[in-house]
């Protein structure tokens, strides 16, 4: 009940953070940090551009009283290198027309998260900086945004999951062009357990449950065969809110472009759409992804 009150007071100031995650993210990680998270792990928030993750997580510890133990509580990471990508998330708002393309973004995503800095750690490029060895209680994974790095998180942070205690939050879930982050949820299957996915939102969440063998984190995510990524995009969709089943099937047409296979990814293309799928803008922007790498061949 004491949460409760606490969140409803609390909304306005979740809502009010300038991110891309939803508002339902956000009250998910608001709770999950008030009252699932234990203390025994560490919060990792993997690309936290502005800090709304990071602040919806440290606002649920307060609510949750879990910060009057002092010391580190939230490690972050991100590039805080402006990209023209970003501009479409602040129309409106007083960061609309103010930085440009690798312009540094620090100062706004310390002054968001002022309030909370004596628990958090920043730091940036995911790759040089890597992880210092503690176990981590929640991953939070919105930089898996290139292979290069996603290799890096899978070798530097996986290995430090608790099995039964630690949660790993994929964001990429709904949309087309990371299509490597459903080809991991589907290797990782044995070991994490698919638990909630957040409607109308990026964010999928799983708990995991046994630790992930280096055989496993070291597989070549880019080149399973054709049977194994059909099964992926396939478990995928059973996990998926409805709302995500248009974006996960552009992700596997998708990873056929990206493996050079250009007529595997129509096919795969057109099998959708007479299954019903609607050609909305995913829909039509992996076909023009796919028609370019195609010409360009
Ligand atoms: C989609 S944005 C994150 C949005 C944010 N989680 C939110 O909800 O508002 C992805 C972020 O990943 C960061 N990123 C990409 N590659 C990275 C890397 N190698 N190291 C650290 N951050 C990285 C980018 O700088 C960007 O801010």
């Amino acid at each position: 009940m004491k949460i409760l009150n606490y969140y409803r007071e609390l909304f306005p100031e979740l809502v009010k953070l300038k991110g891309m995650i939803s508002e339902n993210e956000r009250k998910f990680l608001f709770h999950y940090a008030s009252k699932v998270f234990s203390g025994q792990g560490m919060i990792v928030d993997l690309g936290c551009w502005l800090g709304a993750t990071t602040v919806s997580m440290a606002l649920g510890l307060k609510a949750g009283g879990k910060l009057q133990k002092p010391g580190k509580k939230i490690y972050v990471y991100d590039l805080f290198k402006w990209n023209h990508v970003f501009n479409q998330h602040v129309v409106g708002t007083e960061l609309e027309n103010l930085y440009n393309d690798g312009d540094d973004f620090i100062g706004e995503y310390e002054n968001n998260i002022k309030q909370f800095k004596n628990i958090i750690e920043t730091r940036r490029d995911i790759i040089s900086s890597g992880w210092h060895g503690e176990n981590i209680e929640f991953l939070l994974i919105d930089a898996m945004k290139t292979p290069e790095v996603t290799k890096s998180i899978l070798t530097e942070f996986y290995p430090f999951l608790m099995p039964n205690v630690s949660f790993v939050y994929h964001q990429d879930f709904d949309h087309y062009l990371t299509p490597w982050v459903h080809i991991l949820i589907y290797l990782h299957r044995p070991y994490v357990k698919h638990i909630h996915d957040v409607p109308g939102a990026g964010g999928t969440v799983f708990k995991c449950i046994k630790f992930i063998p280096d055989e496993v984190l070291s597989v070549d995510f880019m080149s399973l065969t054709e049977n194994d990524t059909d099964e992926a995009f396939k478990y995928c969709k059973r996990i998926a809110h409805k709302s995500k089943y248009s974006g996960i099937a552009a992700a596997h047409v998708m990873y056929y472009v990206l493996q050079n296979k250009f007529d595997k990814a129509f096919y795969v293309w057109s099998d959708y759409l007479w299954e019903g799928y609607k050609l909305n803008s995913d829909f039509i922007d992996v076909k023009n992804l796919l028609d370019k790498a195609r010409n360009r061949k």
